[in-house]
């Protein structure tokens, strides 16, 4: 945190920074903010709309270091302060000393200031301030401050979320992540654990061919046993470094979720287990939406067809207005170049969703479909395919690795352009 306080602006664009660095979520936690610029006001404020800190509560208001120790003089303090300065040296140090015989214990001070100065800022740190930000800020600069106080430094990677859903029903957005996933694990040896969230119908369990007693649903079911030992029993191990929370995929039950019910389990997850690929069901429900809206990067797959295509915008523009500081959402084509089939274009696609398919994988009836059948992955049954070497590149990039390749063109001709026109 030293480094980032002492670098001066220019930001960098929202996108490169979460392309460059995994912001792990806070912790429910309450943050009180006393600013005195609008403008770092509004930084705050918009840092607290940001998904990762969606657990938080925040408060802000005006009036900076002498309204927090008025505020404060009586009344408990927050987990975390924040506190905007605009003087230098002496009189915020004197401030900050007040300010510290009315915190709690285990409160943290975030000082927000102007001095780019590094004499100032080891006084700060004898003090026990937890970060000092250099204004103006940034919304990510405020994310990353909050974020960065709950994950040590020492501590193991923070497990990184990757959701997975189609643009329509069977478009093959399960069997892409399942097979993704399997290259995670596999060629990138990063621990990862497939979770299965379509519970009556999905399919993890057949296509990695295991079919476990528990999974799941043990763990929406019952969220308040959940600790490492009990997410431990609910894994099924697939391979060395690849396990599956599998789906029971029985009707007996009905699963129509609260929009929270999945937190707890993927907090579980989160804290433990480095990669964790979300095979999310093609639903619009509040925990769906929130699964989304949550992961640190989405995939999106779908057809070449237009209803694919109407639902993927829909969905990509409304996944880059809620997270308006991540990388926007991939997607790629799946099923691409169907005997006699009218497709619509990977270019139209760019065209219409304003950006390239990181990947346009064929329709391979033969290898999918034995695959299937046989519950294993593409690589498994042909690991020089083409589809499993596409795999591979999407493994490398959503987990940061590398840039995929450029998407190739589809391989029909867009018979459908002029509809889309209209
Ligand atoms: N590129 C492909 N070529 C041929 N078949 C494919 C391809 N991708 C997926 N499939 C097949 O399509 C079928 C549907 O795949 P899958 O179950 O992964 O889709 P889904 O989008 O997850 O469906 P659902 O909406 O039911 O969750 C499977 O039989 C799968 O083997
Ligand atoms: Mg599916």
């Amino acid at each position: 945190m030293i480094t980032s306080a002492l670098q001066a602006a220019p930001q960098p664009e929202p996108e490169a920074v979460a392309a460059s660095e995994h912001i792990a979520p806070a912790p429910r936690v309450s943050v009180q903010a006393f600013c005195e610029t609008v403008e770092t006001a509004a930084a705050i404020q918009s840092a607290g709309e940001d998904r990762r800190l969606g657990k938080a509560h925040l408060k802000i208001q005006m009036g900076g270091i002498a309204a927090a120790i008025e505020a404060y003089n009586g009344s408990p303090t927050p987990n975390i302060i924040m506190i905007e300065t605009a003087s230098r040296g002496d009189d915020v140090i004197a401030g900050l000393d007040s300010l510290s015989e009315v915190c709690d214990a285990g409160t943290r001070v975030i000082v927000i200031g102007r001095v780019n100065d590094v004499g100032f800022y080891r006084e700060l740190m004898r003090r026990g301030i937890s970060d000092y930000l250099l204004a103006p800020l940034g919304t990510i600069d405020v994310v990353r401050s909050i974020c960065g106080l709950f994950s040590a430094p020492d501590a193991k990677p923070v497990g990184r979320v990757i959701a997975v859903i189609g643009a329509k029903g069977g478009v093959g957005a399960s069997t892409v992540a399942h097979n993704i996933a399997w290259s995670i694990a596999g060629d990138l040896g990063l621990d990862t654990v497939v979770s299965d969230l379509d519970l009556g119908f999905g399919t993890a369990g057949l296509d990695y061919n295991q079919d476990p007693p528990q999974g799941i649903a043990d763990a929406v079911f019952s969220p308040d046993r959940i600790d490492n030992a009990f997410v431990d029993r609910l894994l099924s191990k697939c391979t060395d470094h690849l396990s599956l929370l599998a789906a029971p995929a029985t009707l007996d039950r009905v699963y129509d979720f609260g929009e929270e019910a999945f937190d707890s389990i993927f907090d579980a997850l989160r804290a433990t287990v480095p990669c964790i690929m979300l095979d999310v069901p093609h639903q619009w429900m509040g925990w769906t939406k929130r699964t989304l809206v949550g992961a640190d990067d989405i995939l999106v797959v779908a057809g070449p067809d237009l209803a694919n295509l109407r639902n993927a915008k829909n969905l990509l523009d409304f996944l880059k207005s809620a997270r308006p500081n991540d990388r926007r959402p991939y997607y790629c084509l799946n099923q691409v170049g169907v005997q006699k089939r009218p497709e619509i274009s990977a270019a139209d696609f760019a065209k219409a969703l304003d950006d390239e398919p990181v990947a346009v994988i064929p329709f391979e009836p033969q290898v999918f479909g034995t695959a299937a059948n046989n519950g294993q992955m593409v690589a498994e049954l042909a690991a020089s395919h083409r589809t499993a070497e596409m795999f591979r590149q999407l493994s490398q990039l959503l987990t940061g690795r590398s840039e995929a390749k450029k998407a190739r063109s589809s391989l029909l001709s867009p018979l459908i352009g002029k509809l889309l026109k209209r």
